[in-house]
């Protein structure tokens, strides 16, 4: 038996009377990287926020890191690294200092010891003392991904992380998830560039809120008849486009 670490079924959000999340089943094995897929406001970020339990589901049961992720939710958040989509650095402040200032926040206990681990393992350390308002793109979002390693959750939970990435950043960004998975740090990660959809184990499709396709590339491909998986992503949401304005 495989064991789960995301165990969530009939996840569900409403706004103003609206199902922005409607009944998403989510599971993702230990140390697999599972890549989450769909249009503009399909509900990937809602259904993160939910999953790390930020945000209140108005249905949903199920698991996350063995933990009632509405029950215990609280405990969830403690022990998941979520990375925002538009992550908040401290532009006046070191690299150093930015991951220092974060562990303090969180009172960690051995500072130092994270600080100096998370700069160690994503190759900061030689730019430690580098502001973060001088950074390229691709190295902030090296330290918005060390910043949530600092208290080394198992599960990391991550937003767009490499939206308006130069394409050498990403990959370098890629080999790091893929550090990070081979540790058996388990990765959910929402993204639109498809050579990233490539490079993971798995694949979740949303659209409208519900789940379109799930399984390998290679097998969403084949069960859309597709040329390939932007092609298939194209005709998965056309269809649904068409069913969503039927149902009025
Ligand atoms: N706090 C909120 N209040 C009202 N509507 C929201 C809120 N958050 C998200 N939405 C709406 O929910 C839908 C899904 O949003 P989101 O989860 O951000 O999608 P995605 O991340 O896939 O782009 C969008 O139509 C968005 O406008
Ligand atoms: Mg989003």
């Amino acid at each position: 038996m495989t064991e789960l670490t995301i165990d969530v079924k009939g996840l569900s959000k409403s706004y103003g009377g609206r199902k922005v999340v409607d009944g998403v089943d989510m599971q993702v094995a230990a140390g697999r990287i599972v890549g989450f897929l769909g249009p503009n406001g399909s509900g990937k970020t809602t259904s993160l926020r939910m999953l790390c339990g930020l945000l209140t589901p108005d249905a949903g049961d199920g698991r996350v890191l063995g933990l009632d992720f509405r029950r215990q939710a609280t405990e969830v958040k403690r022990q998941v690294g979520y990375m925002t989509q538009r992550f908040g650095l401290y532009e006046d402040l070191s690299i150093r200092e930015n991951l220092d200032f974060i562990a303090r926040l969180f009172s960690m206990a051995d500072r130092r010891e994270a600080v100096a681990a998370a700069l160690q393992r994503l190759g900061l350390a030689s730019r430690e003392k580098q502001l973060a308002g001088a950074l390229s793109g691709g190295w902030k979002q090296r330290l918005a991904l060390a910043a949530c390693l600092l208290h080394r959750p198992r599960l990391l939970l991550l937003d767009e992380p490499t939206a308006g990435v130069d394409p050498k950043a990403r990959r370098e960004f890629w080999e790091h998830i893929h550090r990070l998975a081979g540790e058996g740090i388990t990765v959910l990660v929402s993204t639109h560039y498809m050579d990233e959809a490539e490079r993971c184990d798995e694949l979740v499709y949303i659209a409208y809120g519900r789940v379109l396709a799930r399984g390998t590339a290679a097998s969403i491909v084949e069960a859309a008849g597709a040329s390939d998986l932007e092609d298939a992503f194209v005709r998965l949401v056309g269809q649904a486009t068409d069913n969503f304005a039927e149902a009025g």
